[in-house]
């Protein structure tokens, strides 16, 4: 059976940001639900799903990303194909309204995997994606971005398991500086059969404990998908003194999700097929 998991972010949501927040991944997941029960790939819908959360300047993903220090906007994006194994990834890239967008392309018109910097950016445009000024991508007013990595895992009617997810990064991060999102293992991982998951928080130490693979290592040794999200979660705290959290999803559709911080926006679909957000 299908089923589909969003998260808009782990960390602490202003009130002013909490119903932005979670009307947003509702509305992104209500999406997202509708594509699947209509027959959408999953790659598809995670695709869809994330875009729609860049396009909101609540998140800090696309449109309302995070400056860095001398300003400017570098945005990092994954998707992985769990019926593949294969992913696009873009790193660092600046000038694209959709990131998410670019990592696919990456994924189907190249034979690479990651690209960073200005090459990403000039591959997207070459590709036909529209350059957009760092004020569009700051969103309005531009001192004020929005908050939260986005990522969603999706297993399609034919039981194949994509996950995405992007981010604008974090706050006073050093030019050049890229987090776990687009880092396969880190940011985001998919494998049909086992499940995937997505990761918000403090990049440095969700690479440290790759905490993505941690979740699918926990799923393959026949951890519930709950029981996975707490251990890698509880990797995270444990080994790295890491904050921040996870979505996944197992074989079977099965939802977990963790984080130790104050809040993070969620939604998912339940068994009886109704939308569950919360934050
Ligand atoms: N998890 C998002 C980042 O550290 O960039």
């Amino acid at each position: 059976m299908a089923s589909l998991i969003v998260h808009g972010g782990a960390g602490h949501f202003d009130a002013a940001r909490q119903q932005p927040a979670l009307g947003g991944i509702r509305r992104a997941c209500e999406t997202g639900w509708a594509l699947l029960s209509q027959g959408a790939s999953a790659l598809d819908v995670v695709e869809r799903v994330v875009t729609l959360l860049e396009d909101d300047p609540t998140f800090d993903a696309g449109t309302g990303s995070y400056p860095n220090t001398e300003g400017f906007v570098e945005m990092d994006a994954i998707l992985v194909d769990g019926a593949t194994l294969n992913f696009g990834a873009v790193a660092a890239i600046r000038h694209v309204k959709n990131p998410i967008q670019v990592a696919r392309r990456v994924m189907c018109a190249t034979r690479h995997c990651l690209l960073a910097g200005d090459g990403a950016t000039r591959f997207a445009h070459a590709q036909g994606f529209a350059p957009v000024t760092d004020a569009e991508l700051l969103g309005q007013p531009a001192s004020s971005p929005g908050q939260g990595t986005v990522g969603a895992v999706a297993l399609d009617a034919q039981g194949h398991i994509a996950t995405a997810t992007s981010t604008g990064g974090i706050k006073n991060k050093l030019p050049g500086r890229v987090g776990d999102s687009p880092l396969i293992g880190c940011g985001a991982i998919a494998e049909d059969g086992f499940g995937g998951a997505s990761a918000t928080g403090e990049g440095e130490g969700i690479m440290k404990v790759m905490m993505t693979r941690s979740v699918l290592e926990y799923l393959k040794a026949g951890l519930t998908a709950q029981a996975a999200a707490d251990a890698a979660l509880s990797d995270l705290a444990d080994r790295v003194s890491g904050h921040g959290g996870l979505i996944c999803l197992d074989a079977q559709g099965r939802h977990g999700f963790a984080y130790n911080t104050t809040h993070m926006a969620r939604a998912y679909v339940t068994a009886d097929g109704e939308i569950h957000s919360s934050l």
